[in-house]
C-alpha cells in the first residue's frame, strides 16, 4: 500500500465511523417522517378508548424492551421457542398489536424508515400523557436490534428482588437510585395478577409471614383482594386510590405502608430511596422528573447509525 492509498484507507474509515454513529434527537423524523408522531399518537388514542387498560401496558412494554439488549424493539420479534418475550421476566407483557398497528400506518407513509423501537418510545410517552402525566418531547433515532432470545432476559427487575438487587440492576443500565424510584412511580397506573402477591402476602422471603413492610390496615385488604389460594390471573389496581391517573399518589402509597408490589415497598427498605420517596410524596416534582427519567430509560443501549436495521415489520427481523 502506497501513501496515497494509506490516506485514503483512514479517511475511508473515519467517514465510516461519523455515519454509524448518530444520536438520539427530538423530531429525528420530521422531514423523513412527518407524522410518525402523530400516527403513533392516534394509535394510542383509539386504543385507550376501546380499552382503559392500554396506557400502562403501553408504559410497561418500553420499560422490558429498554432493560433487555437497550431500547431496540428485541421484544417484540416473534422468533419461536428461545423468543426473549417468552421469558418469565416479561410475563404479562403486552401491547404488541398497538406496536404492529402503528407500524402498518407509519409504513404506508414512508416505508423502512422509523423504527420499532421509536414507536414504543412514542407510544410510552403518548401513555403517559393520555393517563394525565406529564408530557414530554421523546428523544428518536433508535434503530432496531437483531437479537432476540430468552436467555438474555435475567436483567430484568424482579418482584421479590431486594432494594440491593433492584439498586444494581438499576446501575447496571446506566440509572441512578433516584431513578429507581422516579421509573418505579409508573405504578401509579396500572394492575398486578395476584399472580405476584403470595411471597409478599403469605411467605415474604422465606419467612412464613408477610411483607413488613405492609401497614396493619392494609394487610387484610390486599390479602382480600388477593386470597393464598384464589386465582392467580386476577388483577388488582398497583395504586387502588387514583388507579386511572397518573399522579403522586403511588409515592405517599409506599410511604405509608400501602405499596401494592413489593419492589415498590422495598424503595422504604433503604435509607436513600426512602429519602426520596419522602421527597417525591410532597411537592410537584414528580412529574417532571418522571419525564426526565422516562427519556434517561429511552437511552438504554440504544442502536444508532448504521447500527441494527430498520425492521419491515416489527415482530421479525429483515
Ligand atoms: C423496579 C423494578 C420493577 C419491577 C420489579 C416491576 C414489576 C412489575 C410487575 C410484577 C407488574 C405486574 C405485571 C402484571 O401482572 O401484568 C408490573 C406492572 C407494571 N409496570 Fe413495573 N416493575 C418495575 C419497574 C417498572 C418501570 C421502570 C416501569 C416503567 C417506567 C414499569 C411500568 C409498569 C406498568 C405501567 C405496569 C402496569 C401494567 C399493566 O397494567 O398491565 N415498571 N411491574
Ligand atoms: C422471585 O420470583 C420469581 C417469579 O416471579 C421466581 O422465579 C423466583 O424464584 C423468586 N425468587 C426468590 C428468591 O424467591
Ligand atoms: C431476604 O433475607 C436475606 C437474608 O436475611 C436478605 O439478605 C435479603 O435482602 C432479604 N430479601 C428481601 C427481599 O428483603
Amino acid at each position: 500500500m502506497n501513501s496515497a492509498e494509506l490516506v485514503f484507507l483512514v479517511l475511508y474509515l473515519l467517514f465510516i465511523n461519523l455515519v454509524s454513529q448518530g444520536q438520539l434527537e427530538i423530531g429525528f423524523y420530521s422531514q423523513t417522517c412527518p407524522n410518525a408522531e402523530s400516527i403513533v399518537k392516534s394509535v394510542v388514542r383509539e386504543a385507550t378508548l376501546a380499552d382503559p387498560r392500554i396506557p400502562p401496558v403501553l408504559l410497561r412494554l418500553h420499560f422490558h424492551d429498554c432493560f433487555v439488549e437497550g431500547c431496540d424493539g428485541s421484544i417484540l420479534i416473534e422468533n419461536g421457542a428461545i423468543a426473549e418475550k417468552k421469558a418469565v421476566g416479561h410475563q404479562g407483557v403486552g401491547g404488541f398489536e398497538q406496536i404492529m398497528k402503528a407500524k402498518q400506518e407509519i409504513e404506508a407513509q414512508c416505508p423502512g424508515v422509523v423504527s420499532c423501537a421509536d414507536i414504543v418510545a412514542m407510544a410510552a410517552r403518548d401513555a403517559v400523557a393520555l393517563a394525565g402525566g406529564p408530557i414530554y418531547a421523546v428523544e428518536t433515532g433508535r434503530r432496531d436490534g437483531r437479537v432476540s432470545n430468552v436467555e438474555l432476559a435475567s436483567d430484568m427487575p424482579e418482584v421479590n428482588d431486594s432494594i440491593e438487587t433492584l439498586k444494581s440492576k438499576f446501575r447496571n443500565k446506566g440509572l441512578s437510585n433516584q431513578e429507581l424510584v422516579l421509573l418505579s412511580g409508573a405504578h401509579t397506573i396500572g394492575t398486578t395478577a395476584c399472580f405476584f402477591m403470595p411471597k409478599r402476602l403469605y411467605d415474604f422471603n422465606e419467612t412464613n409471614a408477610w411483607d413488613p413492610q405492609i401497614s396493619p390496615s392494609f394487610l387484610p385488604k390486599l390479602r382480600g383482594m388477593c386470597p393464598q389460594h384464589g386465582d392467580v390471573n386476577a388483577r388488582i389496581p398497583m395504586d387502588p386510590l387514583t388507579k386511572d391517573k397518573f399522579d403522586d399518589q403511588i409515592m405517599r402509597n409506599i410511604k405509608k405502608g400501602f405499596a401494592v408490589l413489593a419492589s415498590d415497598a422495598r424503595l422504604y427498605d433503604d435509607g436513600f430511596t426512602r429519602q426520596v420517596v419522602d421527597f417525591y410524596a410532597g411537592g410537584s416534582k414528580f412529574a417532571p422528573d418522571f419525564a426526565t427519567a422516562m427519556l434517561r430509560m429511552g437511552r438504554i443501549g440504544v442502536k444508532l447509525g448504521s447500527n441494527g436495521e430498520i425492521r419491515r415489520t416489527c415482530h421479525a427481523f429483515n
